[in-house]
């Protein structure tokens, strides 16, 4: 019976790992997601039964584990160095010119794309990976096998004919689109966005939970083999072999044997990189024999016998002509630069970010400065550097502002911050104002008929001045209410009518119904994004028992940090939020909820997207049945979706990212024979 257990298991562990390999490596796969989720089901199921059978590099390894990893120091067999850069074709020949000096005229070159990414190393004994190890500082790096091991493109065990030990080098990277999904979903739980994908890549690698790496969509390119005993004395050649080993080797790579074919590689990325799923920021030129290659040997940093040619980054110049200081809902303030029009890749840019107060120091700006600008994986372009020798010598420095552009309020800058922050809370009115379109927004208590406009007229007209108001607004209030145009002869720009009175008066009703997880997100607490919210709701199932929390309380629970209990803490501590949450008790908000913390369940492993509209269940109703059978909500489509229920309405962007990602995509019924079955 045993032995038919093992036997069973093994299958299964086969036939996924070849399904894997179809999916992640091949882009061919031949099963649907729905089947595949079976099988690994079906997996999980018997090693947990038969823990006697376990294997650190079965496929359902892949989906990480919540274990904190303390990353483990490893000496690299082979110390791991970096490249030499180059930036022009001058440079390029200089380094052909010393490799045809100590070889011959007649040299093989490889050319490959450079990944923008962080690079690995990755030991195999015997066919499967033994060992996942960063750079570190080239001599040892630290251990992160667990977590690339959620890595699906990477394979845990080999098929073929491959050496017992040897190492195989790479970039692990974020393809551009799971590097929008990451940072929509981070902008929309308040948390700031990754400046690169490059950054996020090497940030996902170090995360503490390879359960949070598998979410990262990360994938791994490799391209350098080492070993004593590797199958060919050719580059391209060990490149092959790996690829029939079940690795992911290059796809864009070129054998040149002359100068003008490197440099026709280069130019030809130089254009179409941009129509790459993933970033490069150049191209690598490797001589192609190892023999030669040895010949050649290293330099103390890097090998001679390869070498990059870096892309340069898109760059404008143009006029800097003032620098505007916004102020966020939690009293921040962000400097932006205006900017003259200019053409950067592909786009006008009239605005640059500035970050905070320190960066403009570091950039010494002086007004009308000839400024450039460049725009790397950036979600708006930052600013570079100045032109210094073009600037007037009158020019006026810019300095960081020491007072609030909106309330006048001298500016703090926290210990251990690099913002300034405006500390009038209670009276600055963008602040006011950002805290109540917080509290309205989509993820928060859902009001959509409560947009900007709306909410700058009814705080103009003295309606509202915390988001307690917004729960004693009637209809004699708001009927008739309008406001005008100061620029456009006082014009009317929105009136309130009949329908658009009653809209707003039902979906405050309405949001008398939304969970306490998003009131309280809603609220606005310094560092409580959405999904902080979830989890600090889940743990103390009403306001009252979060109000009323120690800070020890607060920080045993996990993925809540000393940051997130203080701010918790001193929000509850001020007295006129205690009022406000009174105003939101006697409106009739949800303030608790009975939901229990499930981490087990049906839908262990497997995450979700819920779009439309549904007969039997709101969508909200649905993502928490998932929630509450151990499942993932997502908001937006990905690899690593599991299923997308469909309703009616579906937006046809997901429906159409869906089918593209091969994410199966289920009914409401469907969903209920999934739960059921
Ligand atoms: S070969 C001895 N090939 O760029 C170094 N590196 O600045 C052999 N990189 O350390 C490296 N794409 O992290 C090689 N096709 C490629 C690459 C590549 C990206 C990275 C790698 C390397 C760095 C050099």
């Amino acid at each position: 019976m045993s032995n038919e257990i093992q036997q069973k298991i093994q299958s299964l562990r086969t036939q996924l790992n070849q399904h894997n390999h179809n999916y992640y490596v091949l882009n061919q796969p031949n099963i649907s997601d729905f089947e595949f989720d079976q099988m690994m089901k079906e997996l999980i199921d018997l090693e947990q039964a038969h823990p006697e059978f376990d294997d650190t590099n079965s496929p359902s390894q892949r989906v990480g584990s919540d274990i904190s990893n303390d990353f483990a120091q490893i000496t690299h067999k082979y110390p791991m160095l970096s490249l030499g850069n180059t930036y022009n074709e001058d440079e390029i020949a200089d380094f052909h010119q010393r490799v045809t000096k100590a070889i011959s005229d007649d040299i093989e070159y490889v050319c490959e794309l450079k990944y923008d990414g962080t690079a690995i190393g990755l030991t195999y004994e015997n066919g499967t990976l033994k060992h996942a190890v960063t750079r570190g500082d080239g001599e040892k790096g630290d251990d992160v096998t667990a977590n690339v091991k959620t890595i699906k493109s990477i394979p845990l065990k080999l098929q073929g004919d491959f050496p017992d030990n040897f190492e195989i080098r790479g970039e692990i990277f974020i393809p551009n689109k799971e590097f929008s999904i990451i940072n929509e979903l981070r902008i929309e739980n308040g948390e700031a966005p990754f400046a690169n994908a490059r950054n996020s890549a090497a940030g996902s690698l170090k995360l503490k939970k390879s359960a949070d790496v598998a979410q990262r969509g990360l994938d791994c390119y490799l391209y350098y083999m080492l070993g004593e005993t590797l199958p060919s004395s050719i580059h391209s050649e060990n490149l092959e072999k790996a690829r029939s080993w079940g690795f992911k080797i290059p796809e864009h790579y070129k054998i040149c044997n002359s100068l003008n074919e490197v440099n026709a590689f280069i130019n030809y990325w130089d254009k179409e990189r941009f129509n790459l799923p993933f970033e490069i920021d150049g191209i690598v030129i490797k001589v192609n024999d190892l023999n030669l290659q040895n010949e050649l040997g290293f330099t103390a940093k890097s090998p001679r016998w390869a070498i990059s040619y870096k892309f340069q980054a898109e760059e404008a110049c143009t006029k800097l002509v003032s620098v505007d200081y916004q102020v966020g809902r939690t009293g921040k303030i962000t400097p932006v630069a205006n900017l003259e029009p200019v053409q950067l890749a592909g786009t006008t840019v009239k605005r640059a970010s500035l970050h905070n107060a320190d960066i403009i120091t570091q950039l010494n700006l002086h007004k009308d400065d000839m400024v450039y600008v460049e725009k790397g994986g950036e979600i708006i372009p930052k600013i570079t550097r100045a032109d210094e020798n073009s600037r007037h010598s009158s020019a006026e420095k810019i300095s960081f502002i020491t007072h609030c552009p909106e309330c006048g309020t001298e500016l703090i800058r926290p210990e251990g911050e690099v913002a300034h922050f405006c500390p009038n809370d209670k009276q600055c009115p963008p602040q006011i104002k950002g805290k109540i379109e917080h509290f309205v927004s989509r993820k928060a208590l859902n009001i959509d008929s409560f947009g900007e406009q709306i909410v700058d007229l009814l705080f103009e007209k003295k309606l509202i001045k915390d988001i307690g108001d917004i729960y004693s607004l009637t209809y004699d209030n708001l009927n008739g209410l309008s406001r005008s145009s100061a620029e456009d002869n006082n014009s009317k720009i929105f009136t309130f009518q009949e329908k658009s009175t009653q809209n707003l008066l039902q979906g405050i009703e309405k949001s008398k119904q939304i969970p306490y997880a998003n009131v309280l997100f809603g609220l606005g607490i310094k560092h409580v994004g959405a999904t902080v919210a979830k989890t600090l709701s889940k743990n103390f199932n009403s306001i009252d028992k979060l109000s009323s929390s120690t800070l020890d309380e607060l920080v045993c629970i996990d993925d809540i940090g000393p940051k997130v209990a203080k701010s918790v803490q001193s929000y509850f501590s001020d007295p006129d939020n205690q009022q406000l949450i009174s105003k939101l008790k006697v409106a009739g908000l949800q303030l608790e909820t009975e939901e229990e913390i499930i981490q087990e369940g049906k839908f262990t492993n497997l995450s979700f997207v819920v779009s439309g509209t549904f007969t039997n269940f709101s969508r909200d109703e649905l993502k928490s049945i998932i929630e509450k059978n151990g499942g993932k909500n997502l908001s937006g489509v990905s690899q690593k979706t599991s299923y997308l229920v469909a309703g009616e309405k579906t937006g046809p962007s997901k429906l159409a990212k869906a089918d593209k990602l091969k994410v199966k995509i289920i009914s409401e019924n469907e969903f209920i024979d999934l739960l059921e079955n």
